[in-house]
């Protein structure tokens, strides 16, 4: 990651000259405050690419996500339902590649890589199905005024949290220390974390997806947990692909859930090496997917300051976690 931050170019600096900096979690990157949320000056550059040149199609789908609350998983189910037409599921392309290379990010990924890509040949299936972390006030405005879908996942903050700590401990290299807890934990509370402030994030998707339900698709990280059938049919719902009787009775609802569940995915060859996006490890967006897991982790103190946050930050919203 420090090594692609240094590729970006003179007039993002000039611009990034005037934005508030931060230090980053990983040690050596910072972070800017870039139209309200805080990003690396490389994705200040490739979000301008995706907001000038990115055209959407009224049958494009895009799964947006907070980073950690479950995006591997969103993705891997959204391909599964979409297409499950276009393969026999024992032939998934899940089985030979990861959920970020079928479906890529649009601003870590696609722009990263050409700030004017053909997205039709990018997109090997139809509809196209893309990735975004970027918060909503900031998407491309044709995103917003065509008919094409996002469907959105967000997680209790606190499993968020502790799950992006522990990825960033993880990506850290052996030189300098990872980020400590109260560190992180404070820099959370202040908003400061990669696209955060999270509960922006979240409550900018949130809005349009009361506001127009046939936009945005909400979902809950605990809610999949929980009963992942029923999930399973609304998302095939609101992408307009509902499930045929026929198919709940073959199964196919359990077969999706089984396929991109949790177990399945971690054992599959392609998810344990190598990595889809800027160098990360595939293996490392596989940790423990359990809810509540924050328990092992906060202490008492931070677990209050977050419960007066959310209380805070989620009031007269209708949300809870
Ligand atoms: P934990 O760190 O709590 O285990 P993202 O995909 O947005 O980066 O989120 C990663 C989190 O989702 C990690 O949580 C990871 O273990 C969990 N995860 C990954 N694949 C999953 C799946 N198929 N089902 C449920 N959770 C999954």
């Amino acid at each position: 990651i420090r090594d692609v931050e240094k590729s970006w170019d003179a007039e993002v600096r000039e611009l990034a000259r005037t934005l508030p900096k931060e230090e980053g979690w990983i040690s050596g990157t910072s972070l800017y405050l870039y139209q309200g949320f805080w990003c690396t000056p490389l994705e200040i550059k490739t979000l301008i690419s995706f907001q000038t040149h990115f055209q959407a199609l009224d049958s494009d789908v895009l799964v947006a996500t907070f980073p950690k609350c479950g995006t591997t998983w969103l993705k891997a189910l959204t391909f599964s339902t979409l297409y499950r037409h276009q393969f026999a599921m024992d032939e998934n392309p899940l089985l030979s590649f990861t959920p970020h290379q079928l479906v890529r990010f649009l601003e870590l990924d696609v722009y990263m890589n050409n700030p004017c890509p053909d997205l039709n040949n990018i997109c090997v299936y139809k509809p196209r199905l893309v990735g975004t972390h970027i918060p909503y006030a900031s998407l491309p405005a044709s995103i917003k005024d065509s008919n094409c879908k996002i469907v959105y996942i967000c997680r209790n903050p606190m499993d968020m949290f502790i799950s992006l700590w522990l990825f960033t401990c993880k990506l850290q290299d052996k030189i300098q220390a990872p980020p400590s807890l109260d560190e992180a934990f404070d820099k959370f509370c202040r908003g400061i974390h990669h696209v955060g402030p999270f509960f922006d994030h979240v409550l900018g998707y949130w809005k349009t997806s009361q506001e127009n339900p046939n936009k945005i698709l909400f979902l809950k990280y605990e809610d999949l947990k929980e009963d992942i059938s029923c999930q399973l049919k609304h998302l095939a719902m609101f992408l307009g692909v509902p499930f045929t009787e026929d198919e709940e009775k073959r199964g196919v609802v359990e077969e999706i859930a089984k396929i991109c569940s949790f177990e399945k995915l971690k054992e599959v060859e392609v998810n344990k090496q190598g990595s889809s996006i800027m160098g990360i490890p595939n293996e490392s967006f596989f940790r423990k997917a359990k809810v509540g897991d924050w328990s092992n982790h906060l202490t008492p103190v931070m677990v209050e300051r977050m419960d007066k946050l959310i209380q805070q930050k989620l009031e007269n919203s209708g949300l809870t976690f």
